[in-house]
């Protein structure tokens, strides 16, 4: 394969597969970044030009004084003397927090190493990894560099690790994943912001002089701050410009900093947010980084977002359901909420099956007494008063009735009124002597605890071994609070956040090789917790608590950049909807939810008949349609966080297919007319559809005239096209 040269002359590395370039090299034992974009033969030329500056000191013992740190672009910052944001600090024994690691050795392997104790990309012997090994001067204190190439991928993959052999502790104050150095141009970030039920925004801004930074400190990775940020050109668009996309995978505290120096030159760092963090290192132990993930386009956005998708789909969702189809669910959530029994139950499911539903999922209110959001989280018993026949009996009956069952579970939390608080007050975060702050009214489990852990996995198997279960929706419905573990020592309890999600890595690599053949939807309130670390487990997240559907073109158009539509969970809901009142066409609703994994989440015993024939077609033409939206490559073509439309399309591998969703937000008398143009066609094939007709270069070229099918505010059209000559 040899992806990655080490050329002795230059001491440079170079890591290429003919699709990007990736190099840096040692200069006096510091490891100097080079070059990351589009893939160029390096042949040595090209260094740091060497420049005195005042009040840039020089590394300690440097033979160079026109050497500096301060001012150089470096591999992974931790030595003493550059000011710009570090990727590692640590505080060693003797009170000081001064480091110089210095290159000791490389070694190239051919088989990925997982990390240890957190989820990361896998090879199929597509892969070559670098490790570089660095040791602090004084200390006995390793680190070392991971970095992955793949074959056909635009991606570099990074992790560290640092190991303490002195027989002292030491304590990691901060810990990139990575950190990438970028020479004098000018930039625009993107990043994912939002809140509850408006997930995953596009923002899109200029990167100026000093430090911005975006993250998560609610020890999630949040509906707030999505873990991604991409710099890119300032001309760059859908299919133009060159990008840089960041992420991790990781689903706690994260921290994404762009710092732009008086050299105008860019750092990117990039892992586990620095506050609420301090780790102990004692001797003989490691730390490991969660892994980063790095994707260089040279064509805009829409490459971007395809290299994650693949990459997503074919290295990182483990579950054997990742290229399987995806089955059409119907949720009692919203049909019900909490006022449900069995015999409603079993009307919605019937309504289901009668349209073609394939998987009904019962949601929240099925276990203790919880007729409402304050209690009973933790006691994983179901409720007799509800279903008076038990849930297993239930399940059954969903199972003779033709459809798969599915269970909501929020495992991670317990409720004030609960029998397991009542029993284990302790096993929730919380500092000893003060009062515990409610978030939906519960409380979070501490998961960092082994203990706690254990009680919650034979509480869910109990249930998921004697009842028939296909599906689990895996909520988190609050953040933390009272950061504090009373199993771990005063000076531990930095480490709180990322233990308890390394806790959760453990107990759902548990669960899901224990149950290998249900499907695991994650859920944290809709999309608070839609990252690269959950999906490694669970292949599939809902998306958003907001079940409008225009809300959902902009929350499904911006997950987009990230996750591809087989990860994103989206329902036809009723109208007026819930969360915005806002009343739009079933067929719009249809047609939202049909670019991802499609489900129902309304009350299908009160239909009127054209609703459910037109449901039913919904569901038969998914059905018909479904590996091209679930598994095709996925384009976006017109972005609603900039006007009034939007479009995306799907297109099969062999290109003789392809779904182009456009939708009009509010109409307008005398509308200017706009051409929708298409893209990822082959030009010299025909394609028709209809209302739309013609070669793949016309259609992409040339364009058409996009209209929705019917006139009015919030419509929108679905259209399949498939190549006839
Ligand atoms: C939040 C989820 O996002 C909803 O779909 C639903 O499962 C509720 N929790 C139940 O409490």
């Amino acid at each position: 394969m040899n992806m990655i040269t080490y050329d002795q002359t230059n001491q440079s590395f170079h890591l290429t597969n003919g699709l990007i370039s990736y190099i840096f090299a040692v200069r006096e034992g510091i490891l100097e970044h080079l070059y990351f974009g589009k893939a160029i033969h390096y042949t040595g030329g090209y260094r740091y030009p060497a420049a005195d500056r005042s009040f840039s000191p020089n590394p300690p013992n440097s033979q160079e004084r026109l050497f500096s740190y301060d001012t150089m672009m470096l591999e992974y910052p931790v030595n003493t003397g550059d000011y710009r944001t570090q990727a590692l600090e640590i505080d060693y024994n003797d009170g000081s927090n001064v480091s110089d690691f210095r290159y000791v050795s490389y070694q190239i392997v051919q088989k990925k190493p997982a990390l240890s104790q957190l989820p990361s990309f896998y090879d199929e012997e597509d892969g070559e990894t670098l490790i570089i090994h660095l040791k602090d001067t004084k200390e006995a204190v390793y680190l070392d560099l991971s970095y992955t190439i793949y074959q056909n991928r635009r991606v570099i993959t990074r992790s560290n690790q640092l190991r303490n052999e002195s027989d002292v502790p030491l304590y990691i104050a901060k810990m990139a994943s990575a950190t990438i150095d970028f020479p004098n141009r000018e930039f625009e970030m993107i990043h994912l912001s939002g809140s509850w039920s408006r997930e995953r925004e596009i923002v899109r801004e200029k990167v100026f002089a000093g430090i911005k930074a975006i993250g998560s400190s609610r020890g999630a990775s949040s509906h707030h701050h999505n873990p991604f940020m991409a710099l890119v050109d300032p001309n760059a668009d859908e299919q133009k410009g060159e990008i840089y996309g960041t992420s991790l995978v990781y689903s706690g505290n994260h921290e994404f900093l762009v710092e732009k120096d008086p050299y105008q030159q860019t750092r990117l760092w990039l892992g586990i947010n620095p506050k609420n963090f301090y780790w102990q290192l004692l001797p003989d132990a490691s730390f490991t980084t969660p892994e980063a993930v790095l994707v260089f386009s040279e064509s805009g956005l829409n490459q971007m977002s395809q290299t994650f998708h693949q990459l997503i789909q074919e290295r990182l969702v483990q579950s054997p359901y990742k290229n399987l189809d995806r089955p059409i669910l119907a949720n009692n959530w919203e049909a019900t909420f909490f006022d449900f029994d069995e015999e409603k139950i079993l009307k919605i499911a019937e309504e289901a099956k009668k349209i073609g539903v394939e998987l009904f999922v019962l949601d929240d209110g099925w276990f203790g007494h919880r007729d409402d959001d304050t209690s009973s989280l933790g006691d994983w018993i179901e409720d007799r008063r509800k279903l008076p026949h038990g849930l297993a009996a239930l399940s059954e009956k969903i199972h003779q009735a033709g459809l798969q069952f599915g269970l909501w579970f929020e495992p991670e939390m317990v409720s004030q009124d609960s029998q397991l608080f009542a029993q284990h007050p302790d096993w929730a975060l919380q500092v000893p002597g003060r009062d515990l702050s409610p978030g939906r009214g519960q409380y979070v489990l501490d998961f960092s605890r082994q203990d706690v852990r254990d009680y919650i996995y034979k509480a869910m198997k109990m249930v998921l071994t004697t009842v028939k279960v296909d599906y689990v929706k895996w909520d988190m419905n609050r953040n933390m609070t009272e950061v504090f573990s009373t199993a771990l020592a005063k000076n531990q309890q930095g480490e709180v956040s990322h233990r308890y999600v390394l806790g959760l890595y453990d107990f759902l690599e548990k669960m899901t090789q224990e149950f290998p053949n249900i499907l695991f939807e994650s859920c944290s309130g809709g999309g608070g917790r839609f990252d690269l670390g959950m999906l490694a487990y669970m292949p599939q997240v809902w998306t958003s608590d907001n079940t409008d559907a225009i809300s959902r073109i902009g929350i499904q158009y911006g997950t987009s950049l990230v996750y591809p539509p087989a990860t994103m969970g989206a329902h036809v809901a009723s109208v007026p909807n819930h969360q915005t009142g806002r009343i739009t066409s079933l067929e719009t609703r249809g047609n939202v939810a049909m670019s991802g994994i499609f489900g129902y989440e309304l009350d299908l015993t009160i239909l009127t008949e054209d609703e459910k024939i037109e449901m039913k077609a919904q569901v038969a033409f998914y059905k018909t349609h479904r590996r091209l939206i679930q598994y095709g490559n996925f384009y976006r073509l017109l972005n609603p966080f900039e006007g009034n439309e939007a479009a995306w399309m799907f297109v099969s591998e062999n290109k003789a297919e392809a779904l182009v969703f456009y939708s009009r937000t509010l109409n307008q008398a005398s509308t200017p007319f706009h051409t929708l143009k298409l893209v990822g066609l082959d030009p010299n094939l025909y394609y028709e559809g209809e209302q739309i007709k013609g070669y793949g270069n016309e259609l992409m070229h040339l364009g058409f005239y996009a209209q929705p099918h019917s006139q009015g505010d919030f419509q929108s059209s679905l259209t399949y096209l498939k190549v006839t000559k």
